[in-house]
């Protein structure tokens, strides 16, 4: 068949079943990502014959003889279309992948859709920028206005209004913004027509249908015999090397409990057996024939029975070698730190208690796992992932396969989301065993549903939280009882159990601590690395409880954080923090200040409106160790190559990075080149997680990019024979006294270069405080956010506009988890909520606009006195929609997330209480 793509005719001829966006993208068309697949999240939105359609949903044999657009073609050539330009201009994407899809379906809208744009957007999900600036950028395109941006908080920390462009403070416009609004930037799939792994073979896995058996017996035959099967992989052909998806600087941080394909199976999903083969078609027909047979074993779901005598036991061989504490109970590992408060509580004006409960909830990037690899001319394994952690994934495939690692190249392109979801290796591990087993290019790319049912989720936790405090509000006491459920594996378990207990705890001043945590084994989906680390689930306890207090003080709930607390100075808990900077005081103010403010909205007639506020303090990159090795070099051109390993998912350390450049070394973007998230490119780089890409990776650009700029001055004095002290920077050249040196002149010996590293051997603290107003209707339980507020010490603020995305994305995650985000399981461990569909990420019209305020601060230890900004919105979000809605009704939830029936159901239950006193 004929059709037309983006003005041009495209002969096709497609596979039965095949839909139009599959078609696209062997058609070359990359700017048509894949979401769901689903028609749920409009990643793949095209126009066809002028309307916007969700091109997963159409059969590509419907299209013959019609007119699809892209979002490459929504204008002529070279230009954006009006609403590309604004999103463009406007910060209207952080990692990219939804915006194809997004400016297409905008690109339809008129003056009349303004009013109706939660419903003409709709389908298209964005995870990353809680779509403020998409909307923004929308109104100003159709009604032609020129944008605001940057953020509507005043700081005295960003630059004076006189900073060249592109400089630190400044709200720098990505380099990549262009061609990410057109759909041009590559992802991990999207491979040029000439890249030797654009035919790679195509691997599935055949996933176990019990949640905890034995594996006795597999016959691949008659997989093997369907036509285009490549190889088919069970656990006896992998290595027998034990490890963990989770990944950190450390790989001893991790148990050794995993195996590549194992012989036991521990939840519903868990991958059996890979096939390799031609086609997607015949790799699925053959994993529907690979016959498994299995001994089923007893399972157990709940955390609490698994610990308890005679539950089953889930790695029984795993010892404290393994970093396994207690295989015998299904403890990995555990704490019990502190005095007995007991006595402390007796003797408090006031107690307060609670036990609250959290969800499974999952990252919902929405480029999904997956990675690509093939040998390169040398023989070497190439591995290009969608990573967040290049380094610590080539090292772990090297040691998996006993490969030196410089037989190892693991390589990253622009991720679409992370979250903390991929710091782990989900498909490099398989994707490295079949290119080396057929010795040809294989790609292995998560479903929507795989990322459901085998990508880590949140750890659920159940926290109980116990204060004691003085009749003037003064704490007494802190006891708090954790237990942490990691699900089948133990990825990241220890670590998000011991980070989950540390900035929650030692927000407050607080005499005598009591802690009690366990982190145990079930037979439920692996949990994993989620943005928080931990934090938001025990803030949510502490946040909770300090509301309670506040309420049964009768103190101001601002005013109760005030008095208690930590202060610069104070002990924050960890030997390698230290007070870098402090601007809890500050947050608590703008944040009240706002609040009292107020912002004109109303409840409906009959609703219940409450306030409520949370704090949160998160140090500014991960403990023991977070490493960031670069280099800076000046061309003979005058052109800089910047290195530096650290990934970009839509964090927007690629732009930060680029700023610092031009800042240290006078130059703009144009004359900037960044290499970075290669393990061949680039030198190591711990990996972009725990808000390390400023704190970690810029500032060891930083120092690269100063050391460059001092020799640049020192090499410019000598060959004029006049002080450096007193040479300059310029866009061509070093200015000295006798006159200016040019940057060939400067490389005549050669290229000049400059290394940079950090260490991350100490660590500052950031604070983060989110206010709401929020009505609730009684009569079915749905919660509106009138109003939203976040307060944030972010230190000097080194791209204002980007960082305000990075609060408002984390404050829509937030409301996600806060209100209706919860990854279900049955009673037999299996996900019932496995698509987008069942599984409900905030759309454009569940996000308000979030006010975003920042604390004058600058830190001693960031670059140019910069504090991370990344996970840390995320934490207090729901604690502070809890507490308003317990404050609206008049009783609180204590089991997150707070949906709307389980609201309704509290609602229920106080007029049950009330009809029974009267
Ligand atoms: Fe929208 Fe990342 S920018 S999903």
């Amino acid at each position: 068949m004929i059709f037309d793509v983006d003005g041009e005719p495209v002969e096709a001829d497609p596979r039965a079943g095949q839909c139009l966006r599959t078609l696209l993208r062997e058609t070359g068309h990359t700017e048509v990502k894949k979401g769901c697949d689903a028609g749920d999240c409009g990643a793949c939105s095209v126009l066809l014959d002028g309307v916007p359609v969700h091109s997963c949903l159409i059969p590509a044999v419907r299209v013959e003889g019609r007119a699809v657009t892209t979002a490459a073609a929504l204008a002529p050539a070279d230009e954006l279309h009006p609403v590309q330009e604004a999103i463009a201009d406007g910060f209207g994407f952080q990692c990219g992948f939804c915006t194809p899809g997004m400016t297409v379906t905008a690109s339809t809208l008129c003056g009349d859709d303004l009013d109706d744009l939660d419903r003409r957007m709709k389908g298209n999900l964005c995870r990353c920028t809680g779509y403020r600036p998409i909307r923004e950028a929308i109104r100003a395109s159709v009604l032609g206005e020129v944008r605001e941006t940057g953020p509507r908080a005043e700081s005295a920390t960003t630059a004076p209004a006189t900073a060249a462009p592109q400089r630190v403070g400044t709200s720098a416009r990505p380099e990549a913004a262009r061609r990410i609004v057109q759909g041009r930037e590559p992802f991990t799939f999207d491979l040029p027509p000439d890249h030797p792994a654009t035919d790679a073979l195509v691997l599935r896995v055949v996933a176990s249908p019990h949640a905890h058996a034995r594996v006795t017996a597999i016959d691949t035959t008659a997989a093997r015999a369907v036509a285009g099967v490549v190889a088919v992989f069970t656990h006896e052909d992998v290595p027998q090397v034990r490890y963990s998806s989770g990944r950190h600087e450390h790989r001893t941080d991790d148990p050794d409990d995993t195996r590549m394909l194992d012989d036991v199976v521990r939840y519903i999903g868990q991958r059996v057996v890979a096939v390799v083969a031609e086609t997607a078609e015949a790799a699925d027909a053959a994993c529907r024939l690979v016959d498994i047979t299995y001994d089923v074993l007893p399972a157990v779901f709940d955390p609490d029975e698994a610990r308890m005598p005679g539950a089953p036991l889930i790695h029984p061989d795993r010892t404290p070698d393994d970093r396994v504490d207690e295989a015998h109970r299904n403890v990995i590992a555990s704490v019990h730190a502190g005095p007995d408060v007991a006595s402390a509580l007796a003797a408090s004006a006031v107690t307060v208690t609670g036990t609250w409960q959290t969800s499974r909830v999952t990252h919902a990037q929405l480029e999904t796992h997956g990675s690509v690899g093939w040998l390169d001319d040398e023989g070497r394994l190439v591995i290009r992932s969608s990573t967040q952690v290049p380094f610590l994934a080539r090292d772990e495939i090297a040691r998996l396969f006993d490969l030196e690692r410089d037989r190892v190249r693991v390589h990253a392109a622009r991720l679409g989301g992370g979250f903390g979801g991929k710091q782990e290796i989900f498909t490099e591990d398989l994707v490295a065993l079949a290119v080396l087993r057929t010795r040809r290019p294989v790609a292995y790319e998560f479903t929507r549903t795989d990322e459901f049912l085998r990508a880590a989720v949140r750890h659920p936790m159940r926290v109980t939280v116990t204060l004691g405090a003085d009749a003037d509000g003064t704490l007494t006491a802190m006891q708090i009882d954790l237990l942490s459920d990691t699900g089948a594996y133990g990825n990241h378990s220890r670590g998000v159990m011991f980070h989950s207990l540390a900035e929650s705890t030692t927000i407050y001043r607080v005499p005598l601590k009591r802690v009690d945590a366990e982190v145990v084994y079930t037979n439920n989906i692996p949990s994993g690395a989620f943005r928080g680390y931990g934090l938001g689930q025990v803030v949510l306890g502490v946040e909770s409880a300090m509301d309670m207090l506040a309420e049964r003080l009768g103190i101001d709930p601002f005013d109760l954080r005030r008095i208690n607390a930590i202060r610069s100075g104070d002990d924050p808990g960890h030997d390698d923090l230290v007070w870098g900077s402090y601007g809890f005081d500050q947050c608590l103010d703008l944040a009240q200040d706002a609040l009292a403010r107020g912002n004109g909205a109303t409840a409906p007639d009959g609703w219940l409106v409450g306030e409520g506020m949370a704090a949160a303090m998160i140090a500014t990159m991960a403990p023991f160790g977070h490493i960031a090795h670069t280099t800076a070099t000046l061309r003979a051109d005058g052109t800089y190559l910047l290195r530096a390993g650290t990934a970009e998912f839509g964090n927007g350390t690629t732009t930060v990075l680029r700023q610092i450049g031009a800042t240290d070394l006078a130059a703009d973007f144009d004359r900037i080149e960044l290499w970075h998230a290669d393990t061949d490119a680039v030198a190591h780089d711990t990996g972009a997680f725990a808000s390390a890409g400023i704190t970690v990776a810029g500032k060891a650009l930083h120092a690269a990019c100063l050391t460059l700029a001092r020799r640049m001055r020192e090499r410019a004095a000598a060959l004029t024979g006049t002080d450096a002290a007193s040479a300059s920077l310029t866009s061509t050249g070093v200015e000295t006294i006798a006159g200016l040196v040019g940057f060939a002149e400067l490389c005549a010996d050669g290229e000049l270069t400059a290394d940079g590293s950090e260490l991350g051997e100490q660590r500052s603290l950031a604070f983060n405080v989110h206010a709401v107003r929020v009505a609730v209707d009684p009569t079915t339980g749905t919660v509106r956010i009138l109003q939203s507020i976040q307060s944030a010490d972010a230190g000097f603020v080194m791209n204002p506009a980007q960082c305000r995305g990075q609060i408002e994305g984390g404050v829509a995650q937030g409301i996600g988890s806060a209100l209706y985000e919860e990854v279900m399981v049955s009673p037999e461990g299996k996900v019932t909520t496995p698509v987008f569909r069942t599984y409900r990420v905030p759309q454009f019209a569940d996000v308000p606009e979030t006010e975003v305020y920042f604390a004058d601060t600058s830190d001693d230890l960031g670059p140019f006195g910069a504090k991370s900004m990344s996970e840390s919105p995320y934490n207090p979000v729901a604690p502070a929609i809890g507490n308003a809605i317990a404050r609206a009704l008049g009783i609180r939830p204590f089991t997150q997330p707070f949906s709307r029936d389980r609201v309704w159901r509290l609602a229920a239950e106080l007029s049950a209480g009330d009809r029974a006193a009267g």
